[in-house]
């Protein structure tokens, strides 16, 4: 089983490669037309989800106008709270919710285990149509969220400005957040097993709000729970690449290697010069274009591209990506102008 195009799980494990691979986070999305028409076709958000060969063809979307180096599975990070019976909905123009919301200690003792191959089956079933689609072309990214970013939108009922009943929970009782943690942490575990086992050559935990979180407690209630995931991951399947991204984490880059990671995921806020002087012989990195730039000329989209690729330098280690997902108002042909500078102007980091 070769993949033809193997330049991203290359730059991941830090072997020479020819150029730069690139794959955008959100890239397949509501910014392309093709993807609004499928989505409307499947009826909701997550009734896509479910439907292996909808999701299926919205990954394919952005591989027919790009040059993409990597594919990644369409879904969302919240199937494992819904699988957990917390009734997840979408509701146009709000972003996620939750029918019921986690409040106590009881509530978190309450929470199902999952059998993810059940529970979550239809993801496993996407995974399998998807990867049988690429025919081994590209790899395909597996994902999850982060045990801390679930456990906000559990306690929050959705996306929140402050997590200010996350944070009360983490601060009145810590006990019951750690549990909470702990069992998200055997479920995303379980999840990106299930996932690499299904098809995935490659998964990325989004730690989203880890970056929320105080320089105390980010190792305590975020980084544990994710390492308990990598050591299981990276036990099973040695050779997985695992990506960690804790979005606002840039100040976290050491511990985060010290996980046994694969590589991090930069935002826009870090340097990668620096990032890379700090953990560059340990983990590859991925990022870190702000995504706004997007909305800017495709000039200046190039001269950003060229920026991050002198900052980083020399060499493979470097998975091209932006900083954060892809907004819905960006222009495709933006998008465009972005993969082709990349794959115009890395080659000379790489030549010997
Ligand atoms: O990257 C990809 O193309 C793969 C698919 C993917 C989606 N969500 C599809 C999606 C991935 C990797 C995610 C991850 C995700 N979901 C994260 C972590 C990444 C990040 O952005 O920090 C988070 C926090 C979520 C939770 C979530 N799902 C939110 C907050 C929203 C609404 C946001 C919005 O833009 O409205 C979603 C919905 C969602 N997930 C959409 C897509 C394409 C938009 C749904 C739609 O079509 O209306």
């Amino acid at each position: 089983m070769t993949l033809k195009n193997d330049r991203f799980l290359r730059a991941l494990r830090r072997q020479p490669v020819d150029r730069t691979p690139v794959w955008m986070m959100r890239q397949a999305g509501r910014y392309l037309p093709e993807y609004r028409a499928t989505r409307a076709e499947a009826g909701s958000f997550m009734d896509l989800c479910k439907n292996a060969d909808l999701a299926c063809e919205v990954v394919m979307q952005p591989l027919r106008r790009y040059p993409l180096d990597a594919a990644i599975l369409f879904s969302d990070i919240l199937t494992i709270p819904d699988a957990m019976g917390l009734g997840l909905y979408f509701e146009t123009g709000e972003g996620p919710k939750f029918t019921s919301t986690i409040k106590t200690a009881a509530d978190v003792a309450a929470l199902p285990k999952l059998d993810v191959n059940i529970d979550l089956g239809y993801v496993m079933n996407a995974v399998r149509t998807i990867s049988a689609e690429l025919n081994n072309d590209l790899p395909l990214i597996g994902f999850s969220g982060s045990p801390w970013t679930l456990a906000t939108y559990m306690i929050e009922g959705g996306s929140s400005k402050d997590f200010r009943n996350a944070k009360a929970m983490l601060y009145n009782d810590p006990e019951a957040m750690l549990l909470l943690l702990d069992k998200l942490a055997d479920a995303v575990t379980d999840y990106l097993l299930a996932q690499i086992e299904a098809g995935c050559q490659a998964v990325q935990i989004f730690d989203s709000w880890g970056g929320a979180l105080s320089h105390d407690a980010y190792e305590k209630f975020s980084l544990a729970a994710m390492q308990k995931s990598v050591s299981a991951i990276k036990a099973k399947y040695p050779d997985v690449p695992v990506i960690l991204f804790s979005k606002g984490g840039g100040q976290w880059l050491e511990v985060m290697a010290d996980t046994g990671a694969d590589a991090l995921g930069l935002d826009w806020t870090t340097d990668i010069s620096q990032a890379r002087a700090r953990v560059g012989d340990r983990v590859a990195l991925q990022g870190n274009m702000d995504p706004a730039v997007l909305y800017a000329k495709p000039e200046q989209i190039r001269a950003e591209v060229v920026r991050i690729l002198k900052g980083y330098g020399h060499g493979t280690g470097h998975i091209f990506n932006l900083g954060h997902g892809v907004t819905p108002e960006v222009d495709p042909e933006h998008a465009k102008a972005f993969f082709e500078a990349v794959v115009e102007l890395s080659p000379q980091y790489h030549q010997s």
